[in-house]
């Protein structure tokens, strides 16, 4: 693996790979931290809003002994100055071993890959992938069910349009079997076409019936940076609340996830319910990008 630029690049024997060096991180972690990555340097490049994704990349480098530096805001990048993606990718490939990239346009990581000489991983290209976050839903998905084993009906809810999260997730969990996938969405922002496969259901509502039968569902934000018209995002942006009473329909052992941050499409009463398990997911995330981190730099 040289660089992470979507979930369509990895096989299943690569994703189980990814989780078993994750849970040899999950023990450095309860220890405190070691030394693998030492006098190595992180580079994380976040030209959009970023809390977890950012703060976790530079908190599994820094577990791993090694260092971070960081530009956060494009306003202060060269780029304002019309620096091109690639001219500056070169020039922080001069300054750090591993270059972690988030974008306002779908496909800037592949292009940052052609320019790099050190591995890039893409921490979200705009409407495009997410591929680092999907491996750590998949990561919790394996730790409540037999993934590939027992059959999980997975149903997608909120916007599928823009959601990249859901893109990626969608894309890598077709590489385990026993998947049915739902798709559940106002009719302007459900999934693209190129995400669905034979077998897929697709629906513009949240009926009982999808909640009672779902093992995992995963709700997302409705990406309200992304809309051009304003009155679109008005009339979608309400379309599926998930209160007590909806998640109580799910199953005890059924799980909700969510990538973050939530707007209000989880009310703040459901935290408490067994089904609820999206901060525990966002956990999963510094394993999983010390994984990653330590294979891009060959260190295990
Ligand atoms: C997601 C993103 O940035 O795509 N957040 C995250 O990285 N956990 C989801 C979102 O912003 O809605």
């Amino acid at each position: 693996m040289n660089h992470v630029l979507t979930a369509s690049q990895f096989s299943r024997k690569e994703l189980l790979d990814i989780f078993l060096v994750a849970e040899e991180m999950e023990k450095i972690l309860q220890k405190g931290k070691s030394e693998l990555a030492k006098g190595k340097i992180l580079a994380t490049l976040f030209y959009e809003p970023s809390t977890r994704t950012r703060l976790s990349f530079e908190t599994a480098m820094l577990r791993l002994g090694g260092g971070v530096i960081s530009e956060t805001d494009v306003t202060y990048s060269s780029q304002t100055k019309g620096e091109i993606l690639a001219d500056t990718i070169r020039i922080v490939a001069n300054c750090a071993d591993i270059i972690s990239l988030r974008s306002r346009t779908a496909g800037d990581a592949e292009k940052a890959s052609e320019a790099s000489s050190v591995p890039i991983i893409n921490a979200g290209d705009g409407a495009g992938e997410h591929p680092t976050q999907s491996l750590l839903d998949l990561f919790t998905i394996q730790k409540h069910f037999r993934l590939g084993d027992e059959p999980l009906r997975v149903t997608f809810v909120g916007d599928l349009k823009y959601g990249r999260t859901v893109h990626s997730l969608a894309t890598m969990i077709r590489n385990f079997e026993n998947i049915k996938i739902s798709f559940v969405a106002p009719q302007e922002v459900q999934i693209p076409e190129k995400y669905l496969m034979k077998g897929d259901t697709v629906q513009t509502e949240l009926t009982d019936e999808v909640l009672k039968q779902s093992d995992i569902v995963y709700a997302t934000r409705i990406q309200k940076e992304r809309f051009e018209d304003g009155i679109l995002y008005e009339q979608v942006k309400d379309a599926f609340v998930l209160d007590i009473q909806k998640v109580s329909l799910m199953r005890e052992n059924a799980i909700l996830l969510h990538p973050l941050p939530r707007v209000n499409e989880i009310t703040l009463g459901v935290d408490a319910l067994p089904q609820a398990k999206y901060f525990e997911q966002a956990r999963n995330g510094i394993p999983i990008r010390m994984a990653l981190i330590t294979q891009l730099l060959g260190l295990v």
